[in-house]
């Protein structure tokens, strides 16, 4: 079993990695000071294939365990869901002492850990990512959120889970697109942080997307090390931790302009990687053989680096210039100097933007 240790004070805690861990996770519970009632939350997808193993361990160690459903996708991802599971809470005599468990991806994750940091004023949450996605990025970190339908992730707070236990067994079962689409933020963390575990990502591709075992354990405790010491250095998101958001500046534009409906998060990330190496590379921050590696490297990983023809180019530039992080016009982001290595809170505007997009 991998260990990886988040500092941050008395909110610490261990994001622990294996094989086919999940029938153990009421065993490692014992070890916290929580009461005996625990709820997985889940959607029927995921519980379909990993619910009763993760029950049954909490029932053979005693805990009353039960289980609470939300139908699955993004679009459940908001206040009234949220409403509905703390309901069954009150309903199930849940008090401070109880526990939640977020057993899916990020969609369960970020909504359980939202209802565990206001239910009676905050109570413990566990978290078990089963997409790529939540194993590398969202379930560490300790964002938790709803949306709202006049924006995503507009309701929310910071709240550390007690435990992140990860099992590489539960992505047998993930479509390859999802998978795809997670690798993209594996690689985003190869290109803001370390430039050997972006060549290992590079040299080892048949193994990753032949879901081997102990690659994808490597792969996913040096993300989670990489994202976990950001975090550490800035949990409240005041500086440091915009180096996360390489890729995403464009990104999200793209995820705006198609809806949310065409791409994958980690789809769309990728071509904003792409565009925003391509914007350095442009500017002469980084050579031309580097921004090559990073856009064979995420082609190869099949996943998509051209921005759709379709896209408007004037809205397309309105979409990111509207981003919270605009000041006088101009957007604030984080492009790579070389790989391994960032500038962060590089001014760009409009000029600069329709430069990358023309070409
Ligand atoms: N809190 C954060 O820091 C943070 C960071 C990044 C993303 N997010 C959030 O994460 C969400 C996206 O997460 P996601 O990409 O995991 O999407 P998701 O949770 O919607 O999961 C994708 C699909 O895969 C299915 N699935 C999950 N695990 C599976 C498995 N093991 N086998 C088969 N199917 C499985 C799900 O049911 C769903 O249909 C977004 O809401 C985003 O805002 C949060
Ligand atoms: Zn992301």
């Amino acid at each position: 079993m991998e260990k990886i240790r988040v500092e941050l004070g008395e909110r610490s805690y261990e994001i622990l990695i294996d094989s086919g861990n999940l029938s153990l996770v009421g065993e490692r519970l014992l070890r916290f000071s929580i009461g005996k009632k625990v709820a997985i939350v889940s959607n029927p997808t995921v519980a379909g294939y990993y619910a009763d193993r993760v029950l049954n361990s909490l029932k053979k160690e005693g805990f009353d365990a039960s289980l609470i459903l939300i139908p699955d996708g993004e679009i459940y991802k908001d206040y009234f869901w949220g409403y509905h599971i703390l309901t069954r809470l009150l309903e199930m005599g849940f008090d401070r002492k109880s526990c939640l468990i977020a057993l899916g991806g990020g969609v369960i994750g970020d909504i359980t850990g939202f209802v565990a940091s206001i239910y009676m004023r905050g109570i413990p949450y566990v978290q078990i990512p089963t997409t790529l996605l939540a194993q590398v990025d969202s379930s560490v970190g300790g964002k938790t959120a709803v949306n709202h339908s006049l924006g995503k992730n507009m309701i929310g707070t910071f709240w550390q889970p007690a435990l992140v236990w990860i099992d590489v067994e539960s992505l047998d079962s993930l479509s390859e697109r999802e998978f795809f689409s997670g690798l993209a933020e594996v690689i985003k963390y190869g290109v803001i942080w370390d430039s050997e575990f972006f060549e290992f990502l590079t040299n080892n591709r048949e193994k990753i997307l032949r879901r081997d075992k102990d690659i994808l354990i490597a792969i996913i405790k040096r993300s989670c090390e990489i994202k976990s010491e950001v975090v550490s250095k800035d949990e409240r998101d005041n500086f440091f931790r915009t180096i996360l958001n390489y890729g995403h500046s464009i990104g999200h534009a793209i995820e705006t302009l198609t809806n949310y409906s065409l791409y994958l998060h980690g789809e769309a990330i990728s071509i904003g990687m792409v565009y925003e190496a391509k914007l350095a590379n442009m500017l002469g921050f980084l050579d031309t053989e580097e921004f090559e590696k990073i856009r064979k490297t995420l082609k190869e990983y099949g996943l998509p680096v051209e921005m759709p023809s379709f896209i408007d180019k004037s809205a397309f530039i309105k979409a990111i210039l509207l981003d919270k992080k605009n000041i006088h016009g101009k957007i604030r982001m984080v492009i790579p100097e070389s790989i391994g290595k960032m500038k962060i809170n590089f001014e760009v505007g409009e000029e600069e933007l329709l430069r990358i997009i023309n070409g």
